[in-house]
């Protein structure tokens, strides 16, 4: 019966998206190049897995508005990570642990067991004495049509935990037993709650992982820990921290006491939509990343969603990025490489010295576009190198290397009449002869990344097709280019 009324509600939504579907055809804010939902709201990356052959994003889903509301979980394949092909929902609401009107299923993980594909999602419910969170699981014999098991919930929340903020099982494999983590609260700080299993079915509590002493914040959402080279990564998206949206600790952890300990600490990115990132490992031996390209209304500079509701969508995944450890630990976030099957008419120059007469980035049709650079600060007198992007003239972002102040900035108050705020990170340079910067534009998103992969800045524009001249200027003296390369970005989604 409930099975039956699992695939009722998943039919009802493909329903929905087949009549939406239409309605975006004349879309202009949809990006061209990242990754969205083929309409209504997307959020968080879930369950993203290679599996049998192909890479697979789900996602927390909205089919029926394009705002947040009962989620999904939408589903997509590729096997290049740049084309996609939209399969059914592989979750909806339907059971007495997951159907909250404004819960449904939460965000979660996939893993691969005996040649099938399990889900693990947070349910959310409400039996009449407030909200409640609990962990379940889903498989599927395809990879496409997906059973919830018949006796969830899995996991409820520790005694003394808060029911309503016990959230987001990431699931992974070590030495032949399976372990998950979950972000919780307590006393009003974040913990990192780990279990264990031999059979995926049930678990055991272990230990609190990691947890707050009030500077990691009060709820951890989306917590993921993987290994990478002799290390192993905590990265979460914090509740309570500000404008900090995606952290990361490597560290040491001990699976004999489940505890892990922390090294250093860094940010993933700081730019306002860069949230809830997933890690996988792929066939070619990658840690990739893939965040959510928005914020939530609880963070203190939010202003809005942008205007792309208005086109019966809402919501993109910033670029996949690659994790690679540097000696001192510190992480860095490269774009895959696979993105360069995206370019097309290089433009290169070398040697340029720029002051304050602007010089014209030409790629693409500027606005889909990437480019690299790299500045010799040894030569650079400038106090700071701009680029004024995606500019008809009056409207423009404004991206600030202040190299005296030792900042870097964000600025999208004058990026397209409706986005604001400013993102900033410092910008350490200690004695670097070079600063590296690279840039990739999107029809309605800019990423920034800088210092080798190190100082990232996503933010989303909605500039229009006719804002569409890059420029970068010197303030206070001359800025050395050793290099300036750009390509056009062909368009790799499609509806
Ligand atoms: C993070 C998050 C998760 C939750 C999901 C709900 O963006 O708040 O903690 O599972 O989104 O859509």
């Amino acid at each position: 019966m409930s099975k039956a009324l699992h695939m009722e509600n998943i039919s009802k939504a493909q329903a929905e998206i087949a009549a939406k579907k239409p309605l975006l055809k004349d879309a202009a804010m949809r990006q061209r190049y990242h990754f969205m939902a083929e309409e209504g709201w997307i959020n968080d990356p879930n369950g993203l897995i290679f599996y049998r052959g192909k890479y697979h994003y789900f996602y927390q889903y909205n089919p029926y508005d394009a705002f947040w509301g009962a989620m999904h979980w939408g589903h997509a394949i590729s096997d290049d990570l740049l084309h996609w092909e939209y399969l059914p929902i592989a979750l909806a609401p339907s059971e007495p642990y997951d159907d909250h009107k404004e819960g449904g299923c939460f965000s979660g993980s996939s893993i691969e067991h005996d040649g099938k594909l399990y889900l693990f999602y947070t349910g959310t419910t409400n039996y009449g004495d407030g909200f409640v969170q609990t962990q379940c699981m889903a498989y599927s014999e395809d990879g496409i049509n997906f059973k919830k098991y018949e006796y969830n919930p899995i996991i409820t929340a520790p005694d003394g935990y808060e029911q309503q903020n016990f959230r987001d099982p990431k699931v992974w494999e070590h030495e032949g037993c399976y372990y998950m983590v979950c972000g919780a609260k307590k006393d009003n700080l974040a913990k990192a709650l780990l279990y264990k299993s031999d059979n995926l079915e049930n678990w055991q509590f272990l230990n609190v992982m990691f947890e707050s002493l009030g500077e990691y914040g009060y709820m951890f959402e989306c917590p993921d820990l993987y290994p990478i080279g002799d290390k192993y990564v905590f990265m979460f998206s914090p509740m309570g921290l500000h404008k900090r949206t995606s952290v990361y600790l490597v560290g040491d952890m001990d699976y004999r006491t489940g505890k892990f300990n922390p090294v250093n600490v860094g940010e993933i990115d700081w730019g306002f939509d860069f949230y809830a990132p997933q890690s996988f490992p792929d066939a070619k031996g990658r840690r990739l990343i893939v965040a959510w390209a928005n914020a939530w209304d609880w963070m203190p500079w939010w202003k809005d969603w942008g205007p792309t509701y208005k086109e019966h969508w809402c919501g993109s995944f910033n670029l996949p990025r690659e994790v690679r450890l540097t000696p001192d630990y510190t992480l860095q976030f490269v774009p895959v490489e696979e993105l360069r099957a995206l370019r097309n008419d290089k433009q290169e120059y070398f040697d340029i010295c720029i002051h304050q007469t602007p010089f014209s980035i030409t790629a693409g049709d500027g606005v889909a576009f990437e480019s690299r650079m790299i500045i010799d600060l040894k030569e650079t007198t400038a106090e700071r190198v701009l680029l004024k992007l995606r500019s008809d003239g009056e409207k423009e972002t404004v991206i600030c290397f202040d190299l005296r102040k030792a900042e870097l900035s964000f600025n999208r108050d004058n990026s397209d009449g409706w986005s604001c705020g400013c993102s900033i990170s410092p910008l350490s340079l200690k004695d670097k002869p070079l600063l590296d910067i690279h840039l990739f534009s999107d029809q309605s998103s800019v990423e920034l990344f800088s210092l080798e992969y190190q100082n990232n800045h996503s933010c989303n524009i909605y500039g229009s097709s006719k804002q569409n001249q890059n420029f970068i200027v010197a303030e206070g003296g001359v800025a050395v280019f050793r290099s300036i390369t750009s390509w056009g970005l062909e368009t790799s989604m499609t509806v």
